[in-house]
């Protein structure tokens, strides 16, 4: 079975959309609709008049798309992807925190819970964090940045500002080892080095450029350098190297690989399609005030 052509057919059918996040294998990035970053996607679920939305991704990535959109049918090709940053952060220790810290206005990183959304007072992702912080941080507002330490480190040494940071973290990004970029920029000389900020500060230290994966992606377009060390997932090379067919990617490390983004098969995308299986809900009283916290960052995006 051309099991591409058949998610086709089922796409028209069932007047359902594909959404792919750039960590996914490189066939599932070549069947979908929209291929983005968190915020994109979410961007992209929120407005589509798709029927079904199949995200392929992680658990809250769908999660996201369901809240922000919550009449479509948000399908997840394979249940048990999840994200470990999302794991490292629960409600019940949030609402400890808040309890503790009562003025304190919630950040949270959308690699997170609905539970965890829930409690929050604003979402961002690695796109905008800085922008949402600041915007915070002006109005002279204390703030808990969570789940993700580097990032929070990050945004507060670029603002040279200071804040409370919850001590979670991407375990794939946080443990790439800053020797092994050292070595691959003795090995290409000529090569920018553009990474994630969920990346550690002596990794991001030694970066010429740090952004989202979208970000990451537009800027080995717009750059006139001709090789770029990649530290960030892998599936995103495969977007740098369609875009940039003259140009050449190093991965940092061969760790960078996360095992939940590569679960998705197209088999998995075919069957939860054709079936209608695998559906996100989230209980109404979590959506609400999740949805809040999302909408909020969406206004601050503008
Ligand atoms: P982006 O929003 O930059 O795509 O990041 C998502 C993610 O999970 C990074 O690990
Ligand atoms: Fe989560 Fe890290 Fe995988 Fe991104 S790369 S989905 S942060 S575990």
């Amino acid at each position: 079975m051309d099991l591409i052509k058949e998610i086709e057919v089922l796409k028209k059918e069932k007047k359902a959309v594909i959404l792919a996040h750039y960590y996914q294998e490189k066939e599932i990035q070549d069947i979908a609709d929209y291929l983005g970053d968190s915020l994109k996607l979410a961007q992209i679920a929120a407005q589509t008049d798709a029927e079904i939305i199949v995200f392929c991704g992680v658990h809250f990535m769908a999660e996201t798309a369901k809240i922000l959109n919550p009449t479509k049918k948000v399908l997840l090709p394979v249940l048990k992807a999840g994200c470990k940053m999302a794991d490292m952060i629960s409600p019940s220790a949030l609402k400890r925190y808040k309890e503790e810290h009562p003025d304190t206005k919630i950040i949270t990183y959308v690699n997170s819970t609905a539970s965890v959304k829930a409690l929050s007072d604003c979402i961002c992702t690695s796109t905008n964090a800085l922008k949402i912080i600041h915007h915070y941080l002006d109005q002279n507002e204390k703030i808990l940045y969570c789940p993700d330490q580097n990032l929070g480190k990050y945004a507060m040494k670029e603002g040279n500002v200071s804040f409370d940071v919850w001590d979670g973290c991407c375990p794939i990004h946080h443990f790439l080892d800053p020797k092994k970029i050292i070595a691959m920029k003795k090995k290409y000389p000529n090569a920018c080095v553009i990474a994630h900020p969920e990346c550690k500060l002596d990794i991001l230290d030694l970066a010429d450029y740090v952004g989202s994966t979208k970000q990451m992606l537009d800027y080995t377009i717009q750059s006139d350098c001709k090789e770029f060390i990649v530290c960030t997932e892998k599936g995103v090379i495969h977007a740098m190297e369609k875009a940039n067919p003259d140009k050449k990617f190093y991965l940092a490390s061969p760790t960078l690989s996360c095992s939940n983004m590569k679960y998705t098969t197209l088999e998995d995308v075919y069957q939860c399609l054709k079936n209608e299986t695998n559906q996100i809900d989230v209980p109404a009283e979590i959506a609400v005030k999740a949805k809040q916290a999302l909408d909020k960052m969406l206004e601050l995006s503008k």
